[in-house]
């Protein structure tokens, strides 16, 4: 190597770090989100027997991200002297085994400023209005069992949307943009996927608060599949 070559080589070595130092880190690092082993959820060992609702699992975050919130139903203020933060608490509005005598239930449909959530929030989907009207069914019980969840499975329309409808969805829509934030659709959750805000509120990051902020965190092989999908792309797929 002859010196003037060496010498315009170590300037574009100077050059390159100059300007990689410069930039900042990227967000999704090179090597994707590391994944929190193990990849299998503990929850697993104690799945639901078929078709039986879990309250901890998918009734209590409706509750949390569509009800026990500040102004409504949360502990300080206590709507109607209706608490909905937990098993005791939402256990009061219903009536095992009897639809009709669980308020908790009947609101869901009632019309104009009655149904709950109240508009201008959008009403419970069909599939989230069946999840509670079977476990009322069922016998309103403090079930925890763990629902099937299959960390390899990361479509964003069968898999990663409809966890964050459930456990999200409620305080940052639309209408309702708790911290300012929105994650009713695609478009809306990719700038928190790219700024990293995405999992590192769901990851008990200190750095960011803790999502969600009450009720039932997500469990790891649900927190596996959204990082896996975000390592693949985080694809509209
Ligand atoms: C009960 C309402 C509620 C639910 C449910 C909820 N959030 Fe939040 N979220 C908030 C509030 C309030 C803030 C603002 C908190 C703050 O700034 O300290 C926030 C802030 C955020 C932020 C911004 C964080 C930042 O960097 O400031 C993200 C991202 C977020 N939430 C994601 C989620 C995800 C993902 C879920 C579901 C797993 C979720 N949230 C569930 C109320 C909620």
């Amino acid at each position: 190597m002859n010196k003037q070559f060496f010498n315009f080589f170590l300037g574009a070595l100077g050059t390159l770090l100059f300007i990689s130092s410069c930039t900042t880190d990227p967000i999704i690092p090179a090597g994707g989100v590391p994944l929190d082993p193990p990849i299998q959820d503990p929850g697993e060992e104690n799945l639901c027997e078929d078709g039986v609702i879990s309250f901890q699992h998918e009734v209590l975050p409706l509750m949390v991200s569509s009800c026990a919130y500040s102004g409504c139903h949360d502990p300080a203020t206590a709507a109607e002297g209706v608490v909905l933060d937990s098993y005791e608490n939402v256990r009061k509005e219903v009536s095992p085994g009897d639809l009709n005598d669980s308020e908790l239930y009947e609101y869901l449909f009632e019309s104009g400023d009655e149904r709950m959530p109240p508009p201008p929030a959008e009403p419970l989907t069909t599939a989230q209005k069946d999840v509670i009207k079977n476990w009322i069914l069922q016998g309103a019980e403090n079930t925890d069992c763990g629902l099937p969840c299959d960390s390899t499975q990361t479509s964003f329309a069968a898999d990663i949307y409809p966890l964050i409808q459930n456990y999200c969805v409620g305080c940052h829509n639309l209408n309702r943009t708790d911290g300012g934030v929105r994650l009713d659709g695609y478009d809306e959750i990719l700038p928190y996927v790219e700024n990293g805000s995405l999992v590192g509120s769901i990851s008990n990051d200190p750095y960011y608060p803790i999502m969600p902020p009450s009720g039932s965190s997500l469990s790891e092989c649900r927190i596996n599949q959204i990082k896996k999908w975000i390592n693949e792309g985080a694809l509209n797929n």
